[in-house]
Formats: C-alpha cells, sequence, structure tokens
C-alpha cells in the first residue's frame, strides 16, 4: 500500500529517563537500581555508567528544540521514580518533579504531546533493598508513586503510560540477570511479573480516580517463527510465543496466565489470589507496542527455562544488538494482537535499530542509511497493517538520542540525533531528516 497515514496519525520518538538524562544524584534524587547496576564492575559493557549520559537533565531545552527541529507532534519520555521519591516511599523530593514539571511545560509550549511513562526499568533502589517488584508491596508502592506524579502534571497530561516493556523487566532482570538487580532466580521472577502487572492495576485505578487523561502499558513483543515443523521444535516456538508475547497480554487482557507458564517454571510457578486479575484486567485506553524483530526457534533443553534457542536466518540483516530486521513481523504481530485480543487503539510506543554511524561530515551529514532503510520499512509495514484494519493510532521512534542502551553502554547506537560524548553536541542523522519528511508529508515521504 502506498499513501498518506490517517489525519490524526501520531508521529513522535520516544527516549527513557537512565538512558539520557545523567545527573541521577541531582538536587536530592536517591539512586535508583540501575544506577547501583551499573556501578558494578562487569554489568555494563566497558564498564560504563550513566551518571552523564546525554546530560539532558541540563540540555532539556536544547532536546526540545531538536524535535521541533525535527517536526515532532509528541515525545515518550519516562520519569525517575528515585528522583521524585528518593527512599521509594514517603517523602517527595520537590526538585525532582518540577525538573519533569519544566520539561512537560516547555514541550506543550513547543507544541509537542508529552508521552510520559512512569516506570521505565530505574526502581529506587531502597525498594529493591525491600525486595523490589518480587516484594507483593512493590505494586502499592508504584501506585503511591503514581498519585504523586499524577497530582503534580496531571492537569497537562494527556496519555500516560505506566510500565515499559514488564517481559524485559522480569527476564533481564530476574531470569538471566543480565539488568538490574541482576538476580537469577526462577522463584522470584514469576512474582516480579505479577506484582509488576498488580501495580499496572493499582495505576490505572488511581489515575480513573484522581486524574484525567488516557492510560496504557507499554510491551515489547516478537513474533516466534519455529525453525522446522517437527513436534519438538513447534512446542518450543509455542512456550517462547508464551513467554515473551502473551505472558503479560493474556492476564492484561484475558485476566489469566498462559498454560505454558507451567512447562516454563515448572514448581516454581505459583498459584495467585484469583481477585488479583480483577486487578489486572483493569480497562486500558490503548496498547503500547515495542517492536524491534522475530525470532526463529528450535527446541534446545538446554536453553533454560523455555526450552528453545534462536536460530540465526542465512542472508538476513541483523542489527548491531544482533536482531534480525524483519519488517513483515511487524504487520504480522499488529494483525495478531488484534484477533487474539481485540480492537485495542495501538501506539507503537518504540521502534527501532542499532547501527554502527560513520562521524558527521565535512558538511554536517550523518550518513546512516541502513537505519533510513530500517524506518522506511517499518512504517511501510505500519501502514500496510492499517490498511489491513489494525487500529494503529501513532509512532514513536526509538529513539530520539544515541544513548545508554542499558548493558551494552554507549556502543549500541539507535538515534535519529547523534550525541557527540566529549562535546555533547547533538547532529540530526539522515535517519532523522528523513523522519522529519515522514511526518511533515504525514507519510508520503515513504513512497519518494
Ligand atoms: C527496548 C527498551 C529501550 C531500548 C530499546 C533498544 O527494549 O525499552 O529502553 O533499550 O529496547
Amino acid at each position: 500500500m502506498s499513501g498518506a497515514f490517517p489525519d490524526e496519525f501520531l508521529w513522535g520518538a520516544a527516549t527513557s529517563a537512565y538512558q539520557i538524562e545523567g545527573s541521577p544524584l541531582a538536587d536530592g534524587a536517591g539512586p535508583s537500581n540501575w544506577h547501583v547496576f551499573a556501578h558494578t564492575p562487569g554489568c555494563i559493557a566497558g564498564n560504563e555508567n550513566a551518571d552523564v549520559a546525554c546530560d539532558h537533565y541540563h540540555r532539556w531545552r536544547e532536546d526540545i528544540a531538536v524535535m521541533r527541529e525535527l517536526g515532532l507532534q509528541s515525545y515518550r519520555f519516562s520519569l525517575s521514580w528515585s528522583r521524585v521519591l528518593p527512599e521509594g516511599t514517603g517523602r517527595v523530593n520537590r526538585p525532582g518533579l518540577d525538573f519533569y514539571d519544566r520539561l512537560v511545560d516547555g514541550l506543550l509550549a513547543a507544541g509537542i504531546e508529552p508521552w510520559p511513562t512512569l516506570f521505565h526499568w530505574d526502581l529506587p533502589q531502597a525498594l529493591d533493598e525491600r525486595g523490589g517488584w518480587a516484594n507483593r508491596d512493590c505494586a502499592e508502592w508504584f501506585a503511591d508513586y503514581a498519585r504523586v506524579v499524577f497530582a503534580r502534571l496531571g492537569d497537562r497530561v494527556d496519555h500516560w503510560m505506566t510500565l515499559n516493556e514488564p517481559w524485559v523487566v522480569v527476564d533481564g532482570g530476574y531470569v538471566f540477570g543480565v539488568h538490574a538487580p541482576g538476580k537469577r532466580d526462577l522463584a522470584l521472577a514469576p512474582l516480579a511479573a505479577h506484582n509488576l502487572l498488580r501495580g499496572h492495576g493499582l495505576a490505572v485505578r488511581c489515575l480513573r480516580a484522581e486524574a484525567r487523561g488516557q492510560v496504557g502499558i507499554v510491551v515489547n513483543l516478537e513474533p516466534k517463527d519455529a525453525d522446522s515443523d517437527w513436534p519438538a521444535d513447534l512446542e518450543a516456538t509455542r512456550r517462547a510465543d508464551a513467554y515473551m508475547n502473551r505472558w503479560y497480554l493474556d492476564p492484561l487482557v484475558k485476566g489469566r496466565y498462559p498454560d505454558e507458564m507451567r512447562d516454563i517454571f515448572g514448581a516454581n510457578w505459583p498459584t495467585f489470589p484469583a481477585d488479583d486479575f480483577k486487578l489486572i484486567t483493569e480497562p486500558i485506553d490503548f496498547l503500547g507496542l515495542n517492536y524491534y524483530t522475530r525470532s526463529v526457534n528450535r527446541a534446545d533443553a538446554a536453553a533454560r527455562p523455555v526450552g528453545a534457542s534462536p536460530v540465526r536466518q542465512d542472508g538476513a540483516v541483523y542489527t548491531e544488538t544482533g536482531w534480525e530486521v524483519r519488517p513483515g513481523s511487524l504487520r504480522e504481530v499488529l494483525g495478531w494482537i488484534k484477533s487474539r485480543y481485540g480492537d485495542l487503539p495501538i501506539y507503537i510506543t518504540e521502534n527501532g535499530a542499532a547501527f554502527a554511524d560513520p562521524s558527521p561530515d565535512q558538511g554536517g551529514r550523518v550518513a546512516d542509511r541502513p537505519r533510513l532503510d530500517y524506518f522506511r520499512g517499518h512504517l511501510q509495514a505500519v501502514r500496510d497493517a492499517i490498511a489491513d484494519g489494525v487500529d494503529v493510532r501513532g509512532y514513536f521512534a526509538w529513539s530520539l538520542l544515541d544513548n545508554f542502551e542499558w548493558a551494552c553502554g554507549y556502543e549500541k547506537t539507535f538515534g535519529l540525533v547523534q550525541v557527540d560524548y566529549a562535546t555533547q553536541e547533538r547532529t540530526i542523522k539522515d535517519s532523522g531528516r528523513f523522519y522529519r519528511d515522514v511526518i511533515a508529508s504525514n507519510g508520503l515521504a515513504l513512497d519518494a
């Protein structure tokens, strides 16, 4: 399909607090578990941390100017919980809230809709020390934090996201230990997942009761294809699909976990109180989808806990993070959401690619053709999905800026805008210029 996107389609870009802000302890903020994790030797490539990152904490005005240059209509960012509540609960750190208050006002003054996410992985360290998400109380702590934020920003924000990618929080933080809090504990993982979902439900209730605006949750989905039609491969692929794609959406929409979760976690899979699902299924206004890639799977008993391993595809293009470039799988997963979960309005809340970029040339151009092609292909897939009848309402490119890519440090760059960390200079890449043209033409530039 060619042509323009629907008139009201929303164009934006996304970031997250720990990845761009820097100054994690400034003005009375408490440490987050990501701050502690990044300062633990051996956890991050090159032992990097985000003490400075993109220095967005000081350069946010300049960054809003860059957003204007790109013509963004909306900006998805996250709040650092421990800037707002240094101990995670109780005492509010006013300067932390002030920072987000100024950011929201600055965006609105620039004609850019603020789309905040309450939790994009950086849990206050004080709460981690009380058991973090594995502690049932963490859901209430999260709702208390949400209440403080809604009270301050709720008069100006029309769209909220509760959690970013709970699957990654649990898989990286509690199953494989490659993200904060660095645990490998199959007994804690199902509890952490469940309490994330309860926290989400409580925050939704809190918004309905005390603020206005729409609210959604952000999940990352990755279609799982089987390497062969051998029964063992098909079953492994089904488990991989349950683990990554249905573990969160099934309880959110259908009020129950997929049956495969018991096969995956065995005796570690608990029985949850039935009442919890009333909370978890609290209706949301939209679903945020983060899509990067798909995977092809084969049975592999040694690959705990799922028993599936990814198989590299001959002839396919892979990004620097080892993710296969496959726009058709985005169209497919959008159709799958509609057929399995119904007609939820969907926003693509992240989509993008890490490729090694050249430095700016003499004319100041950063020629990042592979990323430009990635965006073009995936935006065409979104347009196809809309033509298929899927209610996709907006798209946020990941990411506005090159930034701290979690355990990968600064090496993997996803930005529409290059950041020179020595000078903090920002340079719009060719992909950013292309995206600007796409926005300005409401998608027509995809066909140029
Ligand atoms: C997603 C995260 C985001 C970024 C991208 C590349 O899983 O939500 O913060 O790291 O991947």
